[in-house]
């Protein structure tokens, strides 16, 4: 089966889009000829996103203004991407990192990284889900979680137990949303290199943490496209409440 292929003309909403891995999961759809739409906080960027994207050949694109965390939000960007066309996909990527230990996490700080990274999902997913329900049509949601939702490092612990439950939401929302048609299944990457962790990897504690991963190296936003297709296309039909890591081994790394 062509992954490529099955996601041609699917219509996709790709939340965080305005940077870093949901910027490329948009330019992977839009290379494949989906309709994509992005969302996020940073509306200028997003207009620049959707220049490209219909240069890449998406078969539509759009920019939406999201606030994960806020349910009006939520609610009103999911109604303007249905207009613009019927929703197939849901891609839930924003997320946040607190990068400082347990002790120096202010309340806000928690809050904000639990608003974005666990009650985002639930409010984008569920919002999803009624409206395909609703419709009868079915839908597939691909949540992003972490390789922090298995094992822990410092320094991340309100990030590390959102993404566990984000894991543990995929499984409980594909129970329940089956009987309707909609499939629900994460994707935990391991360390990516994007611009914001470029210093730290270059750092002696980033290489030491390079060191420890089997393959010896951190991923490519590339190396995710396989996977990522593969659970937002048909080609993963018979699955849901799954969660795939890929981290070149870093959670299978020896004691
Ligand atoms: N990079 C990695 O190594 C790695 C590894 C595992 C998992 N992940 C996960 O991959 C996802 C993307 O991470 P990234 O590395 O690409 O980070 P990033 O470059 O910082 O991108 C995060 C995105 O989330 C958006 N965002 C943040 N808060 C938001 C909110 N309240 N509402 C809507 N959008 C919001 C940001 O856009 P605005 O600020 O414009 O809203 C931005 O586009 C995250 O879920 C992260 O946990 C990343």
């Amino acid at each position: 089966m062509d992954l490529g292929a099955s996601i041609q003309g699917r219509h996709v909403l790709v939340t965080g889009a305005s940077s870093g891995l949901g910027r490329h999961f948009a330019e992977l759809c839009a290379r494949h000829g989906a309709r994509v739409t992005v969302a996020a906080r940073r509306r200028d960027r997003l207009e620049t996103l959707v220049e490209d994207l219909r240069r890449l050949g998406a078969a539509g694109a759009a920019a939406l203004d999201l606030d994960v965390s806020d349910a009006a939000s939520v609610t009103a960007a999911l109604e303007e991407a249905e207009r613009e066309a019927p929703l197939d996909i849901l891609v839930n990527n924003a997320g946040i990192a607190e990068s400082r230990p347990a002790l120096d996490v202010e309340e806000d700080l928690y809050d904000a990284v639990v608003d974005t990274n666990l009650k985002g999902v639930w409010l984008c997913s569920t919002g999803a889900a009624r409206i395909w329900r609703d419709a009868k049509r079915p839908g597939v949601i691909v949540n992003i979680a972490s390789i922090l939702g298995f094992g822990v490092t410092g320094s991340v612990s309100v990030y590390a137990a959102t993404k566990a439950a984000v894991v543990q939401m995929t499984a409980a929302h594909a129970l329940e949303w089956a009987r309707f048609g909609i499939r629900v299944n994460a994707l935990a990457p391991g360390y990516i290199a994007t611009e914001m962790n470029a210093a730290f990897f270059e750092s002696d504690p980033g290489l030491a943490m390079i060191r420890r991963i089997p393959t010896r190296r951190l991923g490519q936003p590339e190396d995710l496209d396989g996977p990522f297709l593969l659970l937002a296309t048909d080609a993963s039909r018979w699955m849901t409440g799954s969660c795939i890591t890929v981290d070149g081994g870093h959670l299978v790394s020896a004691l």
